[in-house]
């Protein structure tokens, strides 16, 4: 099957500062891909780098099958690709329904925004219900909610979500890798994540890649990397 993303001999960071060095990874139109790896490994600058925040020094991104390492954000959100930030960026002084909003800015049509809208509202019926409430009063859980919701504004083909689960509590975030599973499988979005909850993030992944230091160490299948030694032991999976 013909990638929908793919990153070739990738090496990226800001300004004079390398992080990622011969980054090589693909996603399959359909999958969950999980990134995993310590802190500072390079993950967010990954995903960062994918959407078209940092310096790329050489190789290339394609979505699609087009080359987009040089295109601008806006040009890549358009073609279908979405990240969701580590720390979800949201606005806390708009309300949940023009934090949602801001996410569909390239669409002009006023229908297509609504059917957005409710589509989101659907997925996620307690950002309805708190719709007109402001952003910086939602609970942790409601925020990565609204931070997701928001990225589905832009009828994503591709959502990267970068540690959608940071500092919330452990049944709220099962709930989210259940949103995720269901976001692949009844919505048709593939997915990126990237994760501390190694072993939550690998059972509902097709494919998974280790990060450290800027490269890649280790990749394959998460059913076999659940089962890696090496991986078992340096992030706790039991
Ligand atoms: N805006 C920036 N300017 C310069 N260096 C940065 C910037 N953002 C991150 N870095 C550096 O890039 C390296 C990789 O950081 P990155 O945030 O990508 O790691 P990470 O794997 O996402 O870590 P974490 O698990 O803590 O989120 C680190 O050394 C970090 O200090
Ligand atoms: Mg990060």
């Amino acid at each position: 099957m013909a990638h929908i993303l793919e990153v070739r001999n990738l090496r990226a960071g800001y300004g004079e500062f390398e992080v990622l060095r011969d980054i090589n990874i693909h996603v399959d139109k359909g999958e969950i891909v999980a990134i995993v790896g310590p802190n500072g490994a390079g993950k967010t600058t990954l995903l960062r780098t994918i959407m078209g925040y940092t310096t790329v020094y050489s190789g290339s991104v394609l979505f699609k099958g087009i080359d987009i390492t040089r295109r601008k954000v806006h040009e890549r959100v358009a073609m279908g690709l979405m990240l969701v930030p580590e720390g979800r960026g949201l606005f806390p002084n708009l309300t949940v329904e023009e934090n949602l909003l801001i996410g569909a800015y390239l669409e002009k049509n006023p229908k297509k925004i609504s059917e957005r809208l409710e589509t989101v509202y659907s997925i996620f019926p307690r950002l309805r219900e708190r719709r007109s409430q402001l952003a910086g009063s939602l609970s942790g859980g409601e925020a990565q909610m609204l931070a997701i919701g928001r990225g589905l504004m832009s009828s994503p083909d591709l959502l990267m979500i970068d540690e959608m689960s940071l500092g919330l509590a452990p049944k709220l975030v099962l709930s989210l890798f259940d949103m995720v599973v269901k976001l692949n499988r009844e919505h048709g979005i593939t997915l990126v994540i990237v994760e501390q909850h190694v072993k939550n993030s690998l059972e509902i992944s097709n494919r998974g890649y280790v990060l450290e230091n800027g490269r890649i160490v280790l990749e394959g299948d998460s059913r076999q990397l659940l089962g890696n030694e090496m991986l078992k032991k340096a992030y706790l999976i039991y």
